[in-house]
């Protein structure tokens, strides 16, 4: 087992560090370069079909869900049809409106998640069509559904998920863009635009990669505490809800998600002198709110860690201290900026002295419901 490791000291780290190739694997062939286009020729799902979707029904759990949460922001900002999302053991005993065109689509790392699985049936059962995005060929969730769209993340041992996660989150950009251009919803200056944004996020990743020993000191900072708050809003509440899930999984302290401005309608009475706040903030459309949200809990003692794109100075200002992480398009902030919140919760569940590959009561994959 040690030699697959590769000489890391655990599955998290080795496959934290495997994004950039993840990536590239999950990228490649899927882009032609001349008409600036996606091709998706494995997913079986032609433009004819494309254009008959009128609504989208996203079911994952657990990192997956909190892809489908990325998901949903994107389809629908590039395409404009509505996106539901569900965690897929709710998903059936909520009586889903399923139209005519509704298109479901699972999201599952091992493709063998019984909560997802049944969620698939169910769906099936309602006529919709079903695609599939899994990591696992041949997993049962890639052969019950309808279309397929792999993830080439490679085999995820770790059971806190990692490339896995950002390789479900490259899927849906392949697909918003897939989608958007079928139907005609964006401009080729846009696309063409963010295609090139997509491209380098492997590069960009590996140079951040390369940089990250802040992360270690903040780690140890944050292990003593007990509970902790991520905050954001839009994509970056999208991002703080997957860096959350890390940290808890893993180095067991207690954290919450927040939608930044929600923060003071009820879980601001927690903040404490000294207590952790992750501050999310990529979403430039956002800022200013977000900044203030910053002072809200700062004026209660909180200690801020903000997470920003390189060359943002006022963050720097309102916060403790900053992560900075390399500057895309808004809407790919979750693939970069989650990064060094993974390796956040790693070195936090080190310095606690935790089974990083192999959490507490936690299985890589659930197959009962
Ligand atoms: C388990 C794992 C999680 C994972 C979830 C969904 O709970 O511990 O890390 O996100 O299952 O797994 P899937 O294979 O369907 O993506």
């Amino acid at each position: 087992l040690m030699a697959e490791k590769n000489g890391y000291d655990h599955f998290m780290l080795k496959e934290i560090e495997e994004q950039p190739r993840a990536y590239r694997d999950t990228l490649r062939g899927r882009i032609d370069e001349d008409s600036q286009s996606i091709t998706l020729p494995d997913m079986m799902m032609n433009p004819e079909h494309i254009r008959e979707i009128k609504h989208i029904q996203i079911v994952a759990c657990g990192t997956a869900y909190h892809a489908a949460c990325v998901g949903k922001s994107i389809i629908e900002r590039m395409t404009r049809i509505p996106v539901e999302i569900d965690v897929a053991s709710e998903y059936r005993y909520r009586q889903p409106i399923i139209q005519e065109h509704t298109l479901v689509i699972a999201v599952s790392q091992s493709g063998e998640t019984a909560d997802t699985l049944a969620a698939i049936r169910e769906a099936k059962l309602s006529g919709a069509r079903v695609l599939a995005i899994t990591n696992v060929v041949g997993s049962s969730v890639a052969r019950e559904a309808d279309h397929l769209l792999m993830t080439w993340a490679g085999p995820e041992i770790a059971v806190a998920s990692t490339k896995a996660y950002t390789s479900q989150l490259i899927a849906f950009y392949l697909l918003a863009l897939y989608i958007g251009q079928s139907i005609g919803s964006m401009d080729l200056a846009a696309r063409a635009q963010l295609l090139t944004q997509i491209k380098e996020l492997p590069d960009q990743v590996q140079n951040m990669l390369g940089h990250m020993t802040q992360i270690e000191q903040i780690a140890e900072h944050i292990a003593g505490y007990h509970d902790l708050y991520f905050i954001g809003r839009g994509l970056d509440y999208t991002i703080a809800m997957e860096a959350s899930l890390k940290l808890k999984e893993i180095s067991y302290i207690h954290s919450e998600a927040y939608p930044a401005g929600e923060l003071k309608h009820g879980s601001l009475a927690l903040i404490e002198d000294g207590t952790p706040v992750i501050a999310l903030a990529t979403q430039e459309v956002v800022l200013e709110k977000t900044i203030s949200n910053i002072r809200e809990v700062k004026a209660r003692g909180a200690y801020v860690i903000g997470v920003a794109f390189e060359g943002n100075m006022e963050l720097a200002q309102a916060a403790d201290e900053v992560i900075y992480v390399p500057r895309t398009d808004a809407l790919l902030a979750p693939a970069i900026a989650i990064i060094p919140l993974q390796l956040l919760a790693y070195y936090a569940a080190l310095a606690r002295g935790n089974d990083v590959d192999k959490p507490r009561n936690l299985a890589k994959s659930v197959t009962v419901e």
